[in-house]
């Protein structure tokens, strides 16, 4: 049995829940995967913060005691692209293998932060950080390795469906629906990034990375800021529902990318996507047409995939005995 420590940074939404899986999960991974997986310190900004069945003695706000000393794998759950950067740089630069869940880091510096993993001989694990719980990640990664993707589609950002669907079915104004998202724990530390389109840009350039590898991207981004409860109330009666849809394609001279608010029809499979799930379509040319829908965001649902990479890189690599 190995004993594999993590570095926790960060112990909010998806920090606590990443804790409380792990607790839950110990001993079923222990028997399946034959690793022992411990949280041995937690960075957060404020320690004397409340953190109900989070063991205090393991709080830190001491970035460079968790980076510097004998984790093996650091999770980055703190978001961000300041910070975080400065702490995933280190962890590699460290020889520790990196799991994130934060689509802003990799989307402005993905490709240098995984040059700096090979160079190190170390993974980064980042499943979570498109579409929370839905496997979308590795499914791109290895499922459809050996198809040519020719169009992924779908709804991103699990902020943005649910306040649709509140304002769809509970009549609430977009400012009211945008503060239930917030107290769910769904939205970004800063909302703007959700709600003007760019936490789903930048999920998308990921999977455009991903699917159809580094090439030339034209983006256009609108978020749904402006949407008012008329203009779905406009939309139901003509049998509509108003959505925020992601499309990446490829056309000649590189990768289309579109993130914008459609009135879908209601029989349109993304039209019945609701509150934080997500859903991504994707084209191969030899699979045709596959559909993922899932919780897009969330404490349990994001943690989760945060524990299978950390699961698959604590099975996999070479770590201290
Ligand atoms: P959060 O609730 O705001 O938690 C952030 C945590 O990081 C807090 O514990 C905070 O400490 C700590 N922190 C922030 N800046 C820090 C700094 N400079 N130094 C030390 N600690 C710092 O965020 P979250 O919702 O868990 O999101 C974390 C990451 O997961 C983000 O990259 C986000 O995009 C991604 N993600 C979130 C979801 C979701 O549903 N929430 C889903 C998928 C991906 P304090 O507690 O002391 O304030
Ligand atoms: N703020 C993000 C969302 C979290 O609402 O989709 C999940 O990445």
């Amino acid at each position: 049995m190995r004993r594999i420590n993590i570095g926790l940074l960060g112990c909010g939404t998806v920090g606590r829940g990443f804790v409380d899986l792990l607790a839950r999960e110990r001993e079923r991974i222990r028997g399946r995967d034959g690793v022992d997986i411990a949280v041995r310190r937690i960075l957060v900004r404020d320690a004397d913060k409340p953190r109900p069945g989070i063991n205090p003695s393991l709080l830190s706000t001491a970035a460079l005691d968790i980076l510097d000393d004998g984790c093996d794998i650091i999770v980055e759950l703190v978001g961000g692209v300041h910070s975080a950067g400065a702490f995933v740089r280190r962890a590699l630069a460290n020889g520790k293998h990196v799991v994130t869940a934060n689509k802003a880091l990799l989307a402005d510096s993905g490709r240098e932060l995984f040059a700096s993993a090979e160079r190190n001989r170390v993974r980064i694990g980042f499943e979570a950080s498109v579409c929370g719980g839905i496997p979308i990640v590795r499914a791109l990664r290895l499922g459809l390795a050996g198809d040519r993707i020719e169009s992924i589609s779908g709804i991103l950002n699990g902020t943005c469906n649910y306040i649709l669907t509140r304002m769809e079915q509970d009549d609430l104004e977009f400012d009211g629906a945008l503060r239930l998202a917030k107290e769910r724990g769904f939205a970004e530390a800063d909302s703007a990034l959700d709600v003007g389109g760019e936490d789903a840009a930048q999920k998308l350039r990921i999977l455009g990375e991903l699917a159809f590898g580094p090439q030339h991207v034209n983006m256009r981004v609108h978020g749904i800021g402006d949407v008012t409860h008329a203009e779905i109330e406009q939309a139901r009666a003509r049998r509509c529902v108003v959505r925020h849809v992601a499309t990446a394609r490829q056309v000649g001279g590189g990768i289309e990318m579109r993130v914008e608010r459609r009135e879908l029809p209601e029989f349109h499979p993304l039209a019945g996507i609701r509150d934080e799930n997500n859903a991504v379509v994707i084209r191969g040319r030899a699979v045709g047409e596959l559909m993922f829908q899932g919780k897009g965001a969330g404490s349990l649902p994001t943690a989760a995939a945060v524990l299978s990479d950390v699961i698959e890189i604590a099975a996999c690599s070479t770590m201290t005995p």
